[in-house]
């Protein structure tokens, strides 16, 4: 049987942290093996907020590769590539960007959410490219013939607008396209070191892939922890401590148990808790420091897996742009 084929991506605009492992990576590992994966480093849409920051979406789409190969995605299983090298997605957003209106896009809550934290960039007046970017996103999905989209909740909407992109194309000018599924990551989201229920860059309670033994443990001796809990022996509360929260990422069951049951009964101080958990994290993450560290010593490795996983995506856009074309009445001297 036939894989399915799974299209997402990020953007490149920083390193990721553990809150995209366990929210994304872990189950990308997990779906590259019964799926035919493509992830796409969305360096295009990273410029729609950033449009005056080349160099950092330029910086990012490296690190974002390594951070990928650090976790176990295998190039061999999965194709890694550079959404501005397949140009067909941006010949594709401007076919569709007749089927959809302004208002609908106005409409999108995913645009609306992110709108209202993006006052700064745009004030009261969008771009005309931010505005656009669900439309350039269904494009991604569907040059490649996406028909599974894993990703998170707040990327539902964009999930349902390429659907609807789809279905109006394919009523028009026949069926080319497969209606994308998203699929749901489980994972519940990753709370920040400071009990903020996002861990994000720009709060600064994350904890980094590539984050040294030294700054994990800086970081997690400054988690919040219990705020009643002033002495070692007065009687904590685990369930609203962010160092509890992490162990039960890092720790084993019994470790979780025994401090769970200690930190209740007043018995265990929050300094050598937060030791225990940072020399636990560190632990976890040390095959993937350890082949991040590699992989930057070998920047010839990072680059053969873009320029070979861009060449495998362009190849497939290719034969996609070619239908699209036909479909539309675009297909002019293909015989010559
Ligand atoms: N919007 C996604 C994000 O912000 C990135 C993205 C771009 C994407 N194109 C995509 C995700 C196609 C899934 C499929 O992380």
């Amino acid at each position: 049987m036939e894989k399915k084929r799974i299209v997402t991506g990020d953007r490149p605009t920083g390193k990721l942290h553990i809150g995209h492992y366990f929210g994304s990576l872990i189950n990308r590992v997990k779906m590259q093996d019964e799926y035919d994966q493509y992830i796409l480093i969305a360096d295009v849409q990273a410029l729609t907020d950033n449009f005056d920051n080349p160099e950092k979406v330029r910086k990012n789409v490296r690190e974002l590769a390594i951070d990928y190969l650090s976790c176990g995605i295998d190039p061999e299983k999965t194709c890694i590539y550079i959404q501005s090298m397949i140009p067909q997605t941006a010949e594709l957003t401007v076919f569709y960007s007749n089927l959809v209106t302004i208002a609908r896009l106005e409409r999108n809550p995913t645009v609306k959410t992110e709108l209202a934290q993006k006052k700064n960039i745009f004030g009261e007046s969008v771009t005309y490219g931010f505005l656009g970017y669900p439309v350039s996103q269904a494009a991604d999905i569907t040059i490649l013939d996406g028909e599974v989209v894993p990703a998170g909740e707040d990327q539902e909407p964009l999930i349902e607008q390429c659907r609807e992109i789809v279905r109006k194309f394919n009523s028009i000018y026949g069926d080319v396209f497969k209606e994308p599924e998203i699929f749901l990551s489980k994972n519940k989201r990753i709370k920040g070191l400071d009990g903020n229920e996002k861990m994000g860059k720009s709060l600064g309670n994350a904890i980094y892939i590539s984050d040294s033994p030294e700054e994990i443990t800086k970081k997690i001796m400054g988690a919040v922890t219990d705020p009643n809990r002033i002495k070692k022996d007065d009687l904590g509360n685990p369930d609203i401590c962010m160092v509890s929260y992490y162990h039960k990422l890092f720790s084993s069951e019994e470790e979780c148990k025994t401090i769970c049951e200690e930190c209740k009964a007043g018995k265990r101080g929050c300094v050598a808790c937060k030791k225990q958990l940072a020399n636990n994290t560190i632990e976890f993450l040390k095959p993937m420091r350890e082949k991040r560290e590699y992989l930057e010593q070998h920047p010839e490795i990072v680059d053969k897996v873009l320029k070979e996983g861009t060449k495998k995506a362009q190849k497939e856009a290719e034969i996609m742009m070619k239908k699209i074309k036909q479909a539309m009445k675009l297909d002019y001297f293909i015989n010559e």
